[in-house]
């Protein structure tokens, strides 16, 4: 039951043609569902009570046929739009040189996560719904969108890592919601904009890793981890953002596959976190049918009737078509259970306008004219620019006045289509970087000197005869999409083929040389790290269709480089240490613990490493409080409703000085470190973030970090978070720049009780 879908879809690019209901002339007219006073849930009820048997059950599928008798059209459920309207099922581009033949292609989420801008991220959240809109109204995409992947990047090897906004689960939510605010016009609109889908719930960070397949996995993940760790993303956009919908994946979670989960489907996803009938759980492409795999359900119409009622509302696939009826007869579920599924869905796609006029909804206008605006190519360029990470520089960056001649070398030097990464649209046109330094003020020549993962050395000579007639040398390498990829985990993360033999030779020049370094997932660059001719390094991840423009106005020195890593660059030898399928966090004799809280080894690159092109001084605000009380906490954050958890801490205004020459953005990193709460402990834990734009030099700006009682709270065993007294460090930046000690005193409170999974013994 191996899924081939996504590719098969993603090769014939299947054009899907959309239409909206008619509910003037049709036979749906003056029925409830047509009625705009009525509520969506009171709509869908009354249109999915028109269905026969056979017609709910070839609508439980993405690829919905719709019911013809009743003027309902076909609709396909299953959208794409990670970092712009993307290429998938439901979205179909027009031939090049029409109207709608490309969308605004945005860089890969973890580059855009490691600009830590928050507003940024919403509008550019913004655009792309907006460009969604307008190719919905074309015909040529839905409502409906699979995105965002919000599984923490836990393993480096994973290769859908740059899917995803990092490592760190704080991050991850706070993007997510930024991203669905966007996305979905608003914080719950009575008016969706589009529906967004968080994925995979949960655990799926795996392709398929030494035999290891997403399809069949287990993934053994302890109650402290899975409320810790996995799933505050899903907690941020499912209760806070209030996503439309929600994917279950492929893999099972303590033995039972995520789609068929009544644990995750329904005590968390619905019961504790409010996932209401407006909003419905499709299952990962063909997860139901991997049941199978999962040697969980004996034959189809069993996997069929499971998922169904266990809360898999969609199935991404054809296993509930075909085997719904069968399971029908055979009583393994009642037609109500199908009913239920299916007045969620058209309950979302009322409150996406979908029976409503078109003249009376603002999105219905949008059109060709609002595809790629200006608006939107600046914030490609900006997410860009804002992004890229300098991880190394001798001073050689930015490129002096006098450094005229660049000699671009290695397989990313005139990358395209690559600076998109995965799950892409057809970009309106891709700057590559060397592309960029000829309309700059750079006298620039091209050599790729070797392949991304080639071990053939015959194009090195010309590399370095380029390299001996440059100023400088620009080495472009890295990763790409033939390294990492869905269904590709990698083994190694050293730098493929013999691209460090090359950049070895270049650096034996003796010449500025400077590494750009590509890819979602990290390299090891401790080789370029130590050595001194390697003059500096950044990190650009997929940085799309402005992607070159952004990296020569950072080498030029047009603007100072400002993004931090999202993620830890580990050790090439970190692969060797833990096997991917441990999906603990905290180091034990078989795993050296994971990501920047719980890594016991030195990484090459920490968690929020950053230069910039001035220097910065940081201090806490000299009135900011070293006590609090607990019960006090707990009073203030019951008064103030909501969940305790969102409840403010407290904010910590932080004076940015900018010591240096120049102007530049400055991300403020927050980290807390405690050894209050249960053991183990965290090297430190982000706790908040704030990017401050612009600072001249000479210039003070001032940060303000708001912390939730989430943020410093800690998880015991059972997964529930509580506060806890003792003393508690506030680290500033990476490495520490400053700090601020306080202590919680009064008696141990718990704010979040993590609801049980029954079946755990
Ligand atoms: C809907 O109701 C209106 C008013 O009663 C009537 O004029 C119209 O013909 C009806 N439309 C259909 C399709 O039944
Ligand atoms: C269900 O049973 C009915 C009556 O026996 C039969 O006509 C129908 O073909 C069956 N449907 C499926 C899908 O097995
Ligand atoms: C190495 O690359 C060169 C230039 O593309 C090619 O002519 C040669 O056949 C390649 N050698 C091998 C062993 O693949
Ligand atoms: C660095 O460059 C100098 C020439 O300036 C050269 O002599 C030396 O061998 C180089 N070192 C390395 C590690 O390549």
């Amino acid at each position: 039951m191996v899924s081939s879908l996504l590719f098969v879809f993603a090769l014939t690019g299947a054009a899907h043609a959309y239409s909206f209901p008619d509910c003037v002339g049709g036979p749906l007219a003056n029925t409830t569902v047509c009625d705009t006073s009525a509520s969506p849930t009171t709509r869908a009820k009354a249109l999915i009570a028109m269905f026969t048997t056979a017609e709910l059950v070839a609508n439980t599928v993405n690829m919905s046929p719709g019911v013809s008798r009743l003027g309902l059209p076909a609709y396909n459920w299953w959208s794409e739009a990670l970092h712009g309207v993307a290429g998938s099922p439901g979205v179909s581009f027009a031939p090049a040189g029409q109207d709608f033949s490309f969308a605004t292609s945005f860089p890969g989420p973890i580059l855009m996560s490691a600009a830590f801008d928050d507003e940024l991220i919403k509008e550019i959240a913004t655009v792309i719904s907006t460009e969604a809109r307008a190719f919905n109204n074309a015909k040529r995409a839905g409502l409906d969108y699979f995105t965002p992947n919000i599984n923490p990047f836990r393993d480096p090897r994973w290769g859908r890592g740059q899917e995803t906004p990092g490592e760190d689960p704080l991050r991850v939510s706070k993007y997510v919601f930024s991203l669905i605010n966007g996305l979905q016009g608003g914080i719950d609109p009575p008016l969706l904009k589009i529906a967004a889908d968080c994925k995979h719930f949960a655990g799926y960070d795996i392709e398929n890793w030494e035999g290891n397949e997403r399809f069949s996995f287990n993934a053994v993940i302890s109650q402290q981890d899975l409320s810790s760790y996995y799933l505050p993303p899903f907690q941020a956009c499912v209760r806070d953002a209030k996503v439309g919908s929600v994917m279950c994946s492929y893999n099972a979670v303590n033995g039972i596959p995520s789609c068929a989960d009544t644990y995750l489907l329904q005590t968390i996803l619905r019961d504790f976190w409010g996932f209401d009938d407006e909003r419905w759980v499709t299952s990962d492409c063909d997860a139901v049918g991997n049941f199978i795999d999962h040697k969980f359900s004996p034959d189809l119409p069993h996997a069929a009737a499971t998922g169904i009622k266990a809360g898999t509302d969609v199935d991404c696939g054809s296993t509930y078509a075909n085997n719904l009826g069968a399971a029908l007869n055979q009583s393994l579920l009642e037609v109500s259970d199908i009913q239920r599924a299916l007045t969620r869905q058209y309950a979302s796609l009322v409150r996406l306008g979908y029976f409503d006029p078109a003249a009376s909804q603002p999105f219905r206008q949008l059109a060709w004219t609002d595809v790629n605006t200006d608006t939107a190519q600046n914030l490609a360029y900006q997410a860009a620019v804002e992004g890229i990470v300098l991880l190394k520089n001798n001073g050689v960056l930015p490129l002096s006045a006098s450094t005229k001649k660049l000699a671009f070398i290695g397989p990313w030097a005139d990358a395209t289509s690559q600076m998109q990464g995965n799950y892409q649209g057809t970009a309106p046109f891709l700057i590559s970087p060397f592309a960029a330094a000829k309309t700059a003020r750079f006298d620039a020549t091209l050599t790729a000197g070797t392949g991304i993962n080639s071990n053939n050395a015959s194009g090195f000579a010309a590399a370095i005869a380029a390299a001996r007639a440059a100023d400088a040398v620009i080495y472009a390498g890295g990763i790409d999409d033939s390294i990492e990829a869905e269904a590709h985990d990698r083994d190694t993360i050293v730098w493929p083929g013999n691209q460090l033999d090359l950049i070895g030779q270049l650096a034996a020049l003796g010449k500025p040389l400077v590494v750009l370094q590509f890819g979602g997932g990290q390299v090891d660059d401790a080789a370029l790290k130590s050595n001194a001719n390697v003059s500096a390094i950044l990190w650009g991840g997929y940085p799309g269709q402005s992607g070159g423009t952004a990296v020569v106005d950072i080498l030029s020195g047009k603007v100072s480089p400002a993004g931090r890593l999202v993620t830890t660059q580990y050790p090439a030898s970190y692969v060797d240490a833990v096997p991917m399928t441990d999906m603990s966090l905290r180091p034990s004799d078989t795993n050296p613990g994971r990501t920047y809280k719980w890594y016991t080894g030195t990484p090459t690159y920490e968690f929020g490493t950053g230069l910039s092109y001035t220097s910065f001084s940081l201090a806490v605000s000299r009135t900011a409080k070293t006590s609090y009380n607990i019960q006090a906490l707990i009073s203030a954050g019951q008064a103030a409703g909501g969940p305790l958890d969102l409840a403010l801490f407290d904010t910590f205004e932080v004076a940015v000085s900018n010591t240096g020459k120049v102007a530049s953005d400055y991300v403020v990193l927050g980290f807390v470190k405690t050894t209050a709460g249960p053991g183990p402990f965290p090297k430190k834990e982000l706790v908040g973030y704030a990017r401050v734009k612009g600072v001249g030099a000479g210039r003070r700006a001032t940060a303000s970090l708001a912390v939730t009682l989430g943020a410093i709270a800690r998880t015991g065993d059972d997964g529930s978070a509580s506060l806890y007294p003792g003393e508690y460090t506030l680290l500033l930046d990476v490495p520490t720049g400053a700090t601020h000690s306080f202590q919680l005193t009064g008696t141990q409170a718990q704010i979040t009780k993590w609801p049980a999974d029954p079946s755990a013994s």
